[in-house]
């Protein structure tokens, strides 16, 4: 079924901005925000999505962005420098920027889970766009994208044809806060160009078959940014048993099912996620690795099923550890880095002789010297030896444009 969707249009007329003399040194240094706190003068009457320009002291251009009076991030850049008008040529010179960005990932057959535009890290501030094969999953982070989807997912269809991973269908999905602010007839999950799925959306990710619930499942229905790290445990998964807490839909499991591991234990607390993992599992038992490897599913949390598993001595050979965002702000970062250490302490302690860990952080507040002395000084509260092998970043498809935009990083261990 086509559902018709009405967005409504973008205000003609631009509001004219000004902003503190640090927001404005901030915005020439490309920081892609303005909070509330930090306008000084604007009309009352801003909506949603209507275009905003940021004049100096002296009248002069300096950033457009789209308004978004619902949120404490009151303006979303851009554009900066010389004057620039928002218009088709613009949204597309963006998106074909950002496909630009991943085209060895575009260009590779295995994979056709791929991230498409990445928020502010592709100037596209607040908007994120997933393909999952021909579907796409725009999630939009401010009301302020409504007037302006049907333009840059126009935008977006043209240049995805062009790199050859044509969309035939996007989905709008939208972040907690922006749902109140949504158009009438918007829902979680409304399609806006093409049919409704009637299930999951498979696609490939480094050659095995998974499922998206893109309707419903958790962001825009998997998490694509672990990609590489994925590949990564396959190629430490050979006749090893693992563990993978914090599993969600299996991401890292079917990895190492098919890099030969003998058995693999999923941890996560939502029976969901599990379900799509268990169903992911099966998509690639066609695989001889993943035919003969065993699949085990324990539902609950994570620090409680380790310190289970611990009191009753179990072992694995390999361990990995990815946990949700433990600081959405700069004040939970310390709290986030505690829970990491302690997440490893107990992570460790199930690690057998001669075994490797894995552990990643999701949180842009807390850095990777900070994840991996955490990860260290927790490894003698297991009375484990420890030795990095690898700390690694993001993929081609997460490029990070600013500071937050850091905020995947992985510590590798071999433990002893
Ligand atoms: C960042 S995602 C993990 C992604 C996954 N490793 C993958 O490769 O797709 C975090 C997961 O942690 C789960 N979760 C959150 N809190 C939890 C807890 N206390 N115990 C177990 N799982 C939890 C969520 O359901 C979610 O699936």
């Amino acid at each position: 079924v086509t559902t018709p969707i009405d967005l409504p249009a973008a205000p003609s007329r631009r509001l004219a901005v000004r902003v503190t003399p640090d927001a404005l040194r901030q915005l020439r240094g490309g920081h892609p925000w303005v909070f509330e706190s930090s306008i000084r003068s604007a009309p009352h009457d801003g909506v949603a999505g209507q275009l905003a320009v940021v004049f100096d002291d002296q009248r002069r251009f300096t950033a457009i962005g789209l308004w978004d009076p619902t949120s404490p991030i009151r303006l979303r850049v851009l554009h900066t420098g010389a004057p620039r008008t928002i218009d088709d040529a613009f949204w597309r010179d963006r998106v074909v920027a950002a496909l630009g960005r991943r085209s060895s990932l575009l260009a590779d057959p295995a994979t056709t889970g791929v991230r498409l535009v990445h928020g502010e890290n592709d100037a596209l501030p607040g908007l994120v766009i997933d393909a999952y094969g021909s579907t796409a999953v725009a999630k939009v982070y401010t009301p302020a994208w409504f007037p302006h989807l049907h333009a840059v997912l126009g935008a977006l269809a043209d240049a995805a044809a062009g790199v050859g991973r044509p969309v035939d269908r996007v989905v709008l999905r939208c972040s907690r806060n922006v749902r109140p602010f949504a158009p009438a007839g918007v829902a979680q999950g409304s399609v806006l160009v093409g049919t409704t799925p009637d299930g999951p959306v498979e696609f490939l990710e480094n050659g095995l078959t998974f499922e998206a619930d893109v309707l419903t499942g958790q962001k825009t229905g998997y998490f694509l940014d672990q990609r590489d790290n994925r590949a990564a445990v396959r190629r430490l998964a050979r006749d090893a048993s693992v563990l993978d807490v914090f599993a969600c839909t299996g991401g890292f499991s079917v990895h190492a099912a098919d890099g030969g591991a003998t058995e693999v234990t999923s941890v996560d607390l939502s029976r969901r996620s599990l379900a799509t993992a268990q169903a992911n599992w099966r998509h690639n038992t066609g695989r001889p690795d993943v035919a003969t490897s065993r699949h085990h599913l324990l539902d609950g949390d994570a620090f409680d099923v380790m310190a289970d598993l611990g009191r009753r001595r179990r072992r694995f050979d390999l361990v990995v550890v990815d946990p949700p965002s433990f600081a959405h702000r700069g004040r939970d970062a310390a709290r986030a880095v505690e829970a990491y250490g302690r997440l490893a302490e107990l992570g460790l302690a199930l690690v057998a002789p001669g075994g490797r860990y894995v552990q990643s952080s999701c949180s842009s507040r807390v850095d990777a010297d900070e994840l991996r002395s955490a990860v260290l000084a927790a490894a003698p509260r297991s009375g484990r030896e420890v030795r990095v092998r690898d700390v690694t970043g993001h993929a081609v498809d997460h490029p990070i444009g600013f500071a937050h935009g850091a905020y995947l990083k992985t510590v590798f261990l071999d433990v002893r």
